[in-house]
C-alpha cells in the first residue's frame, strides 16, 4: 500500500494546501489512528485513520481506466480456480485494486479495459448501452454472401437470437479468411458461436476496438491508461 506523507494527504483530500496541512499538524489538529501527530515526517497509506479536530478524513480513491492489450492465455478474471495467469498479472505497478471491464475468453487476445470506477463498468457492459465491439478473426474456409447475410440479420445460437451485426472480409489467407466483425452483445463465446453457426470455426480471435476506443498498435501484453480524451468520449 502507498505510504504518502500527511500533509500530501491531506492536501490530495482537499482539507487544506500543503502549507496549511502543515500549520494543522504544528497545532496538534491532525490525528492518525487516535494519535496526535507532532512531528512532519510522519507517513499514511489508506489503511490510516486520518482526523482533524477529530473529524475523519474521507478519501476518494483515484479512479483508474486502463487499457491491455491481453495475450492468449491470460483469464479475464480477478482471480482463476485453476490457478491460470489472469489480466491482473499483467498490470504492474497500479497502487489501486482495479478489474476487467467484461471478459475475454482465455484464447481470445486483444483489447480489454481495467478499472475501479463501478459506474464506467456498468455503463460499458449493460446491454441497453449498445457499445460496439470490434474484432478480428480467421476463420476457417470462405463465407458465401448468404452467410454473411445471415450473420448480420443476426441468428440464432442456442436459445439466444442475436442483434444485427456487421461482417466484413478482409482477407483470403490459404483456405481460411481474415474478417473484421462488430456486435454490440457480449455473450459467452458469442462471435465464435456466431461463426459456428454460418459453418465457419474460429481459428484466432483477437478484440481490437470497444466503442470509440482501439487499440491501435499497444504492444501484446503491454498496457497504458487512457488519455482524459478517451475517458470521456466513453462517457
Ligand atoms: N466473442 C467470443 O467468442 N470470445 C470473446 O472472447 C469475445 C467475444
Amino acid at each position: 500500500m502507498l505510504e504518502i506523507r500527511l500533509q500530501k494527504f491531506l492536501a490530495h483530500a482537499g482539507i487544506a494546501s500543503r502549507r496549511k496541512a502543515e500549520e494543522m499538524i504544528k497545532q496538534g489538529r491532525v490525528a492518525v489512528n487516535n494519535v496526535i501527530v507532532e512531528n512532519m515526517g510522519v507517513t499514511v497509506s489508506s489503511n490510516d485513520v486520518v482526523t482533524v479536530d477529530g473529524v475523519p478524513v474521507i478519501t476518494e480513491e483515484k479512479k483508474v481506466y486502463i487499457m491491455l492489450n491481453k495475450p492468449v492465455g491470460f483469464v479475464s478474471t480477478s482471480k482463476d480456480q485453476f490457478g491460470r495467469p489472469t489480466v491482473i498479472d499483467l498490470v504492474k505497478d497500479v497502487e489501486m485494486r482495479i478489474y476487467p471491464v467484461g471478459r475475454l475468453d482465455y484464447d481470445t487476445s486483444g483489447l480489454i479495459l481495467l478499472t475501479n470506477d463501478g459506474d464506467f463498468t456498468y455503463r460499458l457492459t449493460h446491454p441497453k448501452h449498445e457499445i460496439n465491439k470490434v474484432y478480428e478473426a480467421v476463420i476457417s474456409g470462405f463465407p458465401k454472401d448468404n452467410e454473411i447475410k445471415r450473420f448480420e440479420a443476426g441468428l440464432k445460437i442456442e436459445d439466444y437470437q442475436t442483434s444485427p451485426a456487421k461482417f466484413l472480409v478482409l482477407d483470403k489467407q490459404g483456405v481460411n479468411t481474415l474478417v473484421r466483425i462488430t456486435i454490440h452483445e457480449g455473450k459467452n463465446r458469442q462471435v465464435r458461436k456466431m461463426c459456428e453457426a454460418i459453418g465457419h470455426k474460429v481459428l484466432t480471435l483477437k478484440r481490437i476496438q470497444i466503442g470509440p476506443i482501439a487499440l491501435g498498435n499497444l504492444p501484446e501484453g503491454k498496457w497504458r491508461h487512457l488519455s482524459d480524451n478517451e475517458i470521456k468520449t466513453l462517457y
